[in-house]
């Protein structure tokens, strides 16, 4: 539960002066949701998902706070060349680029010595990125991306990414990249999205949830043989990549417990947004968020805000929407949802709500609030303490 200082009342006073719409970032509850990660992340070292954080003063903030943070994982090659100039190192890209030029700005970065790892999936992948490294006569990092999905009969448990999915087709790729005068296998990383990015007690599919976390235990038995066993057949045949890379935030507690892991990336669990309530056996603060303003009474008990419609990315379904945080109780219209121009709250609380107050809103996404927002206001103990931009203040927009 929020403490003291994160309540409606509080947070009205202390962003009184601010103009809506505006996004806050609560710093006591990043806090404790940062030592909450120390915590879950036991010995494993972390890579934070910039995607999920979105701001380079956010990202600072959390990397230097601990030697446990060891990089970042990063979304598109602009987005890596963009960090590499804001002096982050160790920049793990988590998906596969295609853009020579991108690849060549890169592989410029690697040969000045930052530490620049690209991701592959395939054969076509490690051709492209080794023809431009050799152009460039440098060693490319390259990470290989083994998928982790699972097939239940008729039902693919998981995400469509990497076609890398066997230990023999993942050992063909690494023996290529082996072999190659310009790459070096530097990790392979797994990524168990329907066990990390998949809640498990989400009111939005009530029924499945029994069945999801039947599935996700049968799912985490099958990929921690093959996650084993690739790194296993590796080290025989003499290939020793420098890190073995999983998770995210939804599933720190099990992929924590692999020991070829070396280290997890966790993003979405500092700031904490709508769908990471929905984890039966995590739990983190919610920490970011938006205020919309009420300019409209349509009846006694609804309050209608100026904006407010910032819906997420992936299936369409409602747990999509922003969900309405403070005042305690308030709620969405199941007819309307989230607006472009409107937004009705429907509130039967102790608060006295009145034209111009905030209504606080979580996005059920991490990063995505902060391709809304030039700022992030940091609140701490009834007080804004800073002002951190984001990608979008800094004028940067990555996807
Ligand atoms: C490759 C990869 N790793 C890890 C994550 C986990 O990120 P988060 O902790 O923000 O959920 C994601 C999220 O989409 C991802 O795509």
């Amino acid at each position: 539960m929020p403490n003291q200082a994160s309540t409606y009342a509080a947070y009205k006073a202390a962003f009184a002066g601010l103009a809506k719409p505006f996004a806050y970032l609560d710093l006591d509850l990043l806090e404790q949701n940062r030592q909450q990660v120390l915590r879950l992340a036991t010995t494993k070292k972390i890579r934070i998902a910039s995607k999920s954080i979105r701001s380079v003063h956010v990202l600072h903030l959390l990397m230097d706070s601990d030697p446990a943070f060891i990089g970042l994982m990063t979304f598109t090659g602009e987005e890596t060349i963009f960090l590499a100039s804001q002096g982050f190192n160790d920049l793990l890209l988590g998906y596969p680029i295609w853009n020579p030029t991108l690849i060549e700005s890169i592989a410029g970065l690697v040969d000045q010595g930052r530490a620049i790892t690209l991701m592959v999936d395939s054969m076509a992948h490690v051709a492209h990125i080794e023809q431009i490294a050799r152009k460039f006569k440098v060693k490319m990092p390259v990470c290989i991306d083994l998928d982790l999905s699972s097939d239940f009969w008729k039902l693919h448990f998981g995400v469509w990414r990497s076609p890398t999915r066997t230990v023999e087709a993942a050992v063909q790729l690494a023996e290529k990249i082996a072999l190659s005068d310009n790459l070096v296998l530097d990790g392979i990383m797994g990524y168990e999205a329907q066990i990390a990015g998949l809640g498990d007690q989400n009111p939005a599919t009530r029924m499945k949830n029994h069945v999801i976390r039947l599935l996700k235990q049968s799912s985490i038995a099958e990929f921690t043989k093959t996650r084993a066993e690739l790194l296993h057949t590796l080290n025989q045949k003499g290939i020793t990549p420098r890190f073995v890379n999983g998770g995210g935030s939804g599933s720190l507690l099990t992929t924590t417990l692999e020991d070829v892991v070396t280290e997890v990336t966790v993003g979405s669990a500092f700031y904490a947004p709508a769908l990471f309530d929905y984890y039966q056996d995590i739990q983190f603060q919610p920490a970011a968020g938006y205020a919309i303003e009420i300019v409209r009474q349509p009846r006694t008990d609804t309050y209608t805000c100026l904006g407010g419609g910032y819906t997420a990315s992936g299936a369409c379904a409602r747990d999509k929407l922003p969900k309405v945080h403070l005042p305690q109780g308030a709620e969405l219209t199941k007819l309307e949802g989230a607006g472009e121009v409107q937004t009705p709250i429907v509130y039967q609380g102790p608060e006295t709500l009145n034209l111009g107050d905030p209504i606080f809103m979580r996005h059920s996404k991490a990063g995505e609030l902060c391709e809304r927002f030039t700022q992030l206001h940091g609140y701490s103990q009834g007080e804004i303490k800073m002002v951190f931009p984001t990608y979008r203040g800094l004028g940067r927009c990555f996807l």
